[in-house]
């Protein structure tokens, strides 16, 4: 009897692959986004029709049928809201039945060795991958390395539901994905799409299309590469938001500024032309803004060329300036990443009154008298106070003023305040008595790795790095 049932399913196997092109980012415990209409299955098939049946608990709630063309058929489904199991029925000659289907919220992660950092490399490793069994309808997908000199349209994968292969799922996107379940008490559903690669500079991600806008020319020996086998398979499936942990490869290409204006461009470009070639609305797009490391390299200007992102609409940032580690250019706090990424959507998907930001730059104002002179810094979205917090290793005297602040003059650069006193939502740095009249610009936490941050004690968001032009 056993034989004759696997000689069977080897049969429908068989005639499944003969028949029908399969394709691993549809299939059983997928997550397809819920109330949009943009919502697509695909595939490829002999058949010159294909019916799709969407089924809840046996009963039939809704029949497709998409004629093929040239052997690829497409449906849009309606929207749904969120919830499930459904199972999802593919009839050609064939029949593939996809179980245990939600709809809920979709998210792409990519990025390179920061966003694929394995939830078992990172902090409380075991325990974080046990607990992973209390949020069943967080569904993920990790999408297979390939480096492709052309554009692909399938990935290799699988759908999975939380067992212990999450723990080579990425910690990043898992605990942004977590700390959402876990405020919506696990009403919505969501998907996890993970396509990343170590050490990977923008380029590779880009579309040519990104590439040309900002006219590069000696780029990687492999522009396009990923764009072409880890993005492009993944156009038709549709998402809510990206997230993006890259930069660290570009930053190291060289000291100079030319590089950071190159990735301002490179990463505006690469968000344009994502959802362009997505074509489901400009949708959020959350990046991280690179982790303390090291002193010596270029990662404060970085940072500000990565801020430019901003321009483009629907664009948000959680900083990991003062999550980093000195030594280790892999951090291994994600919880504290995907916590504030999830802060971003919790406010801006899900209308949750949290605070994603931490205190920001109101306005600077500079004030000598005949004894000395201070310039005053002003903060909005102050929700609890403004206190100063030592950063992960860093090196004594940790919080000290010259380690916050330091103003450039017409004469001097990284003059240091005497004095730093903080009340409320206002810092005030008292200078020598000539020092302010000619400053030009004030920098805060300009360091690649800042040994101590303003931090709110209520948020628990830092106030991120800036620099203040004085006009
Ligand atoms: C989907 O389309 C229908 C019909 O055009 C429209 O009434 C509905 O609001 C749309 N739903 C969403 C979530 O866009
Ligand atoms: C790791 O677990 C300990 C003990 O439960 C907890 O105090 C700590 O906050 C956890 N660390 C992170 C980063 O979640
Ligand atoms: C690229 O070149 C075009 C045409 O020369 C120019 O208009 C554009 O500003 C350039 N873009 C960047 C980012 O340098
Ligand atoms: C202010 O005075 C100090 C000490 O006299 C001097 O070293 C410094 O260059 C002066 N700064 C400016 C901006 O003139
Ligand atoms: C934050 O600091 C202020 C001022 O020191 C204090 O009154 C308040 O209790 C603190 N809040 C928290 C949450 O620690």
């Amino acid at each position: 009897m056993i034989k004759v049932i696997l000689f069977l399913s080897v049969l429908f196997v068989l005639t499944i692959c003969q028949d029908d092109h399969v394709y691993p980012l549809l299939g059983s415990n997928m997550v397809l986004q819920r109330n949009s209409n943009k919502t697509k299955l695909w595939g490829s098939t002999s058949s010159s029709i294909v019916n799709i049946q969407l089924r809840k608990s046996e009963v039939v709630i809704d029949n497709y049928e998409a004629k093929s063309v040239s052997g690829k058929w497409e449906v849009t489904l309606k929207s749904y809201p969120a919830g499930g199991p459904y199972q999802i029925l593919v009839k050609t000659a064939s029949v593939v039945v996809y179980q245990n289907v939600m709809f809920g919220d979709v998210y792409l992660c990519s990025g390179q060795s920061n966003m694929e950092f394995t939830i078992n490399r990172g902090l409380n490793a075991s325990s974080e991958v046990k607990d992973s069994v209390n949020y069943p309808n967080i569904h993920f997908f990790k999408v297979a390395h390939n480096d492709s000199p052309k554009p692909v349209d399938n990935v290799r994968g699988q759908w999975r539901v939380p067992d212990p292969s999450i723990g080579e799922f990425s910690a990043a996107c898992y605990f942004f994905a977590r700390n959402i379940y876990k405020a919506l008490n696990g009403e919505v559903p969501i998907g996890l799409i993970e396509s990343t690669w170590g050490g990977t500079p923008i380029q590779v991600w880009s579309s040519p299309d990104a590439i040309k806008q900002c006219n590069q020319t000696n780029g990687p020996s492999q522009p396009n590469h990923l764009w072409n086998g880890q993005i492009v398979p993944l156009l038709k499936y549709n998402v809510k938001a990206a997230l993006w942990y890259q930069g660290e490869n570009n930053a190291g290409r060289g000291h100079d500024l030319k590089v950071c204006k190159l990735y301002s461009c490179q990463l505006q470009a690469m968000i344009r032309d994502w959802r362009a070639k997505w074509n489901v609305g400009d949708f959020p797009f959350y990046f991280v803004l690179l982790a303390g490391f090291r002193p010596g390299n270029n990662w404060a200007e970085f940072r500000l060329a990565q801020l430019e992102a901003l321009h483009q609409p629907h664009t948000y940032f959680a900083t990991a300036m003062d999550i980093g580690d000195r030594e280790d250019i892999h951090p291994k706090d994600k919880q504290e990443v995907g916590r504030r990424l999830s802060l971003i959507a919790l406010n801006q998907i899900y209308g949750k009154s949290v605070a994603y930001k931490g205190p920001t730059l109101k306005s600077v104002k500079s004030q000598t008298s005949s004894k000395s002179a201070t310039i005053t810094v002003d903060f909005d979205h102050v929700v609890g106070a403004i206190v100063t917090k030592n950063t992960p290793k860093c090196k004594a005297p940790c919080c000290s003023p010259g380690n916050l602040f330091r103003i450039t003059t017409s004469t001097r650069k990284d003059v240091v305040p005497n004095n730093v006193q903080i009340k409320a939502n206002i810092i005030t740095l008292t200078f020598d008595k000539n020092e302010t009249e000619q400053f030009k610009e004030l920098n805060y936490a300009m360091f690649p790795f800042p040994e101590c941050v303003y931090i709110d004690n209520n948020t628990l968001l830092p106030v991120n790095a800036f620099r203040y032009i004085n006009k």
